[in-house]
């Protein structure tokens, strides 16, 4: 079985899963999210996500109804049953089932939704050459921490890249950059990294910490500070980071070219320690 659902404990193919229209994620986006990877079968910082996961829920007064325990569980039941080497998993949790009504309704249990489906990477030649980015006015609330399910601002953001032949659109707030729409974003000044600190104006990723401990390994100062957009247009690199992209290279950034218009060699470094790691899951 390929791709697969399970909805609150029921198994199913992907196509074939569905929920109540009296869901609270579809009536309301009430729910938060995480994506998750597998690399040939080890699933990538498990215990992070699902750390985030509680936290996320946490945030908005929601309890799952399963236990940490039993999310690995399914989750390790899921990639088995799919298949693939690369499994790309979403757990959606919500509310739960009631008549409309924005209050919390009473007695009623969350909605647990994981998916499983195969993970296609960022094509190598894309990696190679770097995208484009825009920037566009951060429209998000303010608790951007929350993997919440409201992803609107997030979707347009994306939409506006697209439409402009960009990859990634990244959030702009009182002139400050925070984040990708859907990536953390980190920028190189000489042999120094920076990246937007953690707070309510990012979702502080997994990918990120994981860069900033690589490169403090490296022996790399890697520092959270504030990066003006007028800055970031002076870095010599940018990249991405995040579950699906991994580390990207950004080379022009609302159209003005980065550094050399190339990726850079803190880029590929970080970049290689980051595989290198993987290797040795
Ligand atoms: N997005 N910031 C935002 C707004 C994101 O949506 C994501 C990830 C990240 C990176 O987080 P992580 O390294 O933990 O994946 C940062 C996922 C992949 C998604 O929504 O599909």
């Amino acid at each position: 079985m390929p791709n697969i659902a399970c909805v609150n404990g029921k198994w199913s193919a992907l196509a074939s899963a569905v929920i109540s229209v009296e869901d609270r994620g579809f009536q309301f986006g009430d729910g938060v999210y995480e994506v998750i990877r597998t690399y040939g079968g080890h699933i990538f910082h498990l215990d992070e996500h699902i750390r985030r996961l509680y936290e996320s829920a946490r945030l908005i007064q929601m309890a799952p109804r399963e236990t940490p325990a039993q999310i690995e569980k399914i989750i390790r039941a899921g990639c088995k049953k799919s298949g693939y080497k690369n499994v790309k998993i979403y757990i959606q949790m919500t509310r739960g089932i009631a008549p409309r009504s924005h209050p919390f309704p009473k007695g009623v249990r969350p909605t647990a939704v994981f998916t499983f489906r195969r993970l296609d990477p960022v094509p190598q030649t894309i990696q190679d050459k770097g995208v484009s980015a825009i920037s566009i006015d951060d429209i998000r609330w303010n608790r951007c921490h929350v993997k919440s399910l409201n992803l609107l601002p997030n979707i347009l953001a994306r939409e506006g890249a697209i439409q402009s032949g960009a990859y990634e659109a990244i959030f702009v707030r009182d002139g400050q950059v925070w984040e990708g729409a859907g990536s953390n974003l980190f920028a190189v000044y000489g042999q120094e990294v920076v990246t937007p600190p953690a707070g309510k104006f990012l979702l502080s990723g997994i990918t990120r910490d994981r860069v900033l401990a690589l490169g403090r390994k490296k022996g790399i100062a890697m520092h959270e500070r504030n990066i003006a957009l007028l800055d970031l247009y002076k870095a010599d690199e940018i990249f991405l980071t995040g579950t699906t992209v991994e580390i990207l290279p950004v080379v022009r950034v609302d159209k003005r070219k980065i550094g050399t218009g190339k990726p850079g060699k803190v880029t590929s470094l970080l970049r290689d320690a980051f595989l290198e790691e993987i290797g040795s899951l």
